[in-house]
């Protein structure tokens, strides 16, 4: 976590923090954006994955103030992203449709984005989702390919850093 903020703006790939209710992931994410304005001064942003989602709808509303672009431009453009609770919304096809700009956006302009989600690779027991599940094949591996894994909050991220 240090070499990040030490390393940053120099640093290759963003972060994805996955693991189950509580382990710290918010927490975590919350904690290296602040360490990156405050030590840094670059501008970042955190937005729930949820509450973006809602933004973005609300905007469509004919007596919204707001456009949609309005909503997306800052996500796109932040220097760095907070995108916490990755996966949460039931994936519709919009859902979908959403996460892949945004990732596809920054993945193309090589921004820095820190993902959080509940959903594991592997499912702890038998039924339980995984992010494939939640966002898909694809976007999964687009994902993959924008961040350094800290794969469970618990062990895997502890260890790394
Ligand atoms: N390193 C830490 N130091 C102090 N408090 C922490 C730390 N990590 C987590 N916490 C606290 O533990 C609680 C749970 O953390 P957090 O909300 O970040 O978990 P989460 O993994 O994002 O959970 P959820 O999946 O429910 O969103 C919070 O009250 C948070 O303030
Ligand atoms: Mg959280």
């Amino acid at each position: 976590m240090q070499r990040f903020v030490d390393n940053y703006p120099q640093v290759e790939s963003g972060l994805l923090f996955l693991g189950t209710c509580g382990v710290g992931k918010t927490h975590l994410a919350v904690a290296l954006l602040k360490q990156v304005i405050t030590e840094k001064g670059d501008g970042g942003l955190f937005y729930d994955f949820r509450d973006l989602l809602r933004e973005i709808q609300a905007s469509w509303d004919s007596i919204s103030q707001t456009s949609e672009w309005d909503v997306l431009k800052p996500v796109l453009e932040a220097r760095i992203l907070v995108l916490d609770e990755l996966g949460a919304n039931k994936p519709t096809e919009w859902v979908r449709d959403t996460i892949a700009h945004i990732i596809n956006c920054r993945y193309n302009d090589k921004r820095l984005t820190i993902f959080t989600s509940n959903f594991l690779d592997t499912p702890t027991k038998a039924g339980e989702e995984t992010l494939t599940d939640r966002i898909g094949v694809r976007l999964r591996s687009r994902l993959y390919e924008m961040v350094q894994r800290g794969r469970d909050t618990r062990s895997r991220f502890q260890e790394r850093y």
